[in-house]
C-alpha cells in the first residue's frame, strides 16, 4: 500500500464493472470491437495520481460514441470515478490511462442489432517513462512522412488504428519516432498519434485546422488557448512537407507529451538541430494551463 491506495498483485483492468488482473480481463469473443473495430478510444494523461486534461477527453470521447450511435456506458461522474479507482489499484502516479467502448457483443454482422446492446467498456493502464520523455523533450525527435491512407473521419477516434500503426511502424524503421501523414494534396494532416505543429518562417506557431481529416486533440486545444492568451502568432491552416522542412521549429502534441521538439523531417535538420526556444516556451505554457508541473 502506497499513498495512490490499495495494492494488489499486478497490474489491473476494467471490464464491464469488473476489475481484474489483465490475465484474467476478457472480452465476449464476438464482441463488435474485436470483430469489427466497432469502438472508440480514448487517452489520457497521469501525473501525480490525477488524470490531465480530464473534461476535455471526456467530450471528445462523448462526441466520438454520439458520432457513431454507440451511447455512453456510464454517467460522466461515475465514469471519472472508476478511472481514478483504475489508477489507485494500479498504483501508478505518473502513467496513461486507456478507455475503450465498442458497440458490444452480438452474433457478428456488418448490420449492428436493432436492438439496444450493452456497449463493452475496457480501461486499462500503463506506466510512461517519464526517463525517455524527458530525453525527447531534451534532444528531440525526427519524423518520417507517409501517405495518409486512412478514412474519411479522421475526426472521430476510432480503435481502427491500422494505417495510423504501419506509418509509425514504417517510421521506426527508418529511425524516427513519428510518422507525420501526408495527404493526396501534399499537406501533413498529422502524426500517427500525434497533432503536426511548425513555427513558420513568420514566427507563427501553424497547425492544421480542425476537419474530418485530422483528430481535434485535447492538447492541441489547450495549446493553442495557451499562445492566444500569450498574445503569441498563431495560424490554423494546411502546411506542406517543404515548408515544415524549412520551419523555424517544429514540434508534436498529445495526452502522451505535449509540445515534444521534432528536429528532423525526412532527414533534413529542422532549424539549428535543436529544440526550437518557442517549442519549450509552448511546453511550459501548456503544463501552466493544464495545472500541471512542466
Ligand atoms: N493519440 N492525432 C492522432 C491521430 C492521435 O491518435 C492523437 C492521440 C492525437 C493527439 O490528441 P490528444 O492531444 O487529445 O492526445 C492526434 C493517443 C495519445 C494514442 O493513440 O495513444
Amino acid at each position: 500500500m502506497n499513498k495512490w491506495g490499495r495494492a494488489p498483485a499486478g497490474r489491473i483492468a476494467y471490464v464491464n464493472g469488473r476489475y481484474l488482473p489483465h490475465a484474467k480481463a476478457t472480452v465476449h469473443i464476438e464482441d463488435r470491437g474485436l470483430q469489427l473495430g466497432d469502438a472508440i478510444y480514448e487517452v489520457t494523461n497521469v501525473l501525480d495520481g490525477q488524470p490531465v486534461d480530464e473534461e476535455g477527453h471526456l467530450d471528445r470521447m462523448e462526441r466520438s460514441l454520439r458520432e457513431i450511435g454507440i451511447a455512453m456506458p456510464m454517467g460522466r461522474p461515475a465514469l471519472k470515478l472508476v478511472m481514478r479507482e483504475m489508477i489507485a489499484r494500479n498504483r501508478i502516479a505518473n502513467g496513461l490511462l486507456y478507455l475503450q467502448v465498442t458497440r458490444g457483443a452480438a452474433r457478428r454482422d456488418h448490420v449492428p442489432p436493432k436492438g439496444p446492446l450493452r456497449p463493452t467498456l475496457i480501461l486499462t493502464m500503463r506506466t510512461q517513462d517519464m526517463a525517455a520523455l524527458a530525453a525527447r523533450m531534451e534532444n528531440g525527435i525526427a519524423v518520417a512522412t507517409a501517405p495518409d491512407l486512412r478514412w474519411k473521419r479522421c475526426d472521430i477516434k476510432t480503435v481502427q488504428l491500422l494505417p495510423n500503426l504501419l506509418a509509425k511502424q514504417a517510421a521506426k524503421a527508418k529511425g524516427a519516432f513519428e510518422a507525420w501523414l501526408v495527404d493526396e494534396d501534399g499537406f501533413v494532416t498529422e502524426g500517427g498519434s500525434t497533432n503536426a505543429w511548425i513555427v513558420d518562417s513568420e514566427g507563427k506557431v501553424v497547425t492544421r485546422d480542425l476537419s474530418n481529416a485530422i483528430l481535434p486533440g485535447v492538447t492541441r486545444r489547450i495549446i493553442l488557448e495557451a499562445v492566444r492568451d500569450e498574445g503569441l502568432g498563431v495560424a490554423e491552416r494546411k502546411f506542406t512537407v517543404a515548408e515544415a522542412q524549412k520551419a523555424l521549429e517544429a514540434f508534436l502534441s498529445s495526452a502522451t507529451g505535449a509540445a515534444v521538439p521534432v528536429v528532423m523531417i525526412d532527414g533534413v535538420q529542422i532549424g539549428d538541430g535543436k529544440p526550437g526556444p518557442l517549442t519549450r516556451r509552448i511546453h511550459g505554457l501548456y503544463a501552466r494551463k493544464a495545472g500541471i508541473k512542466s
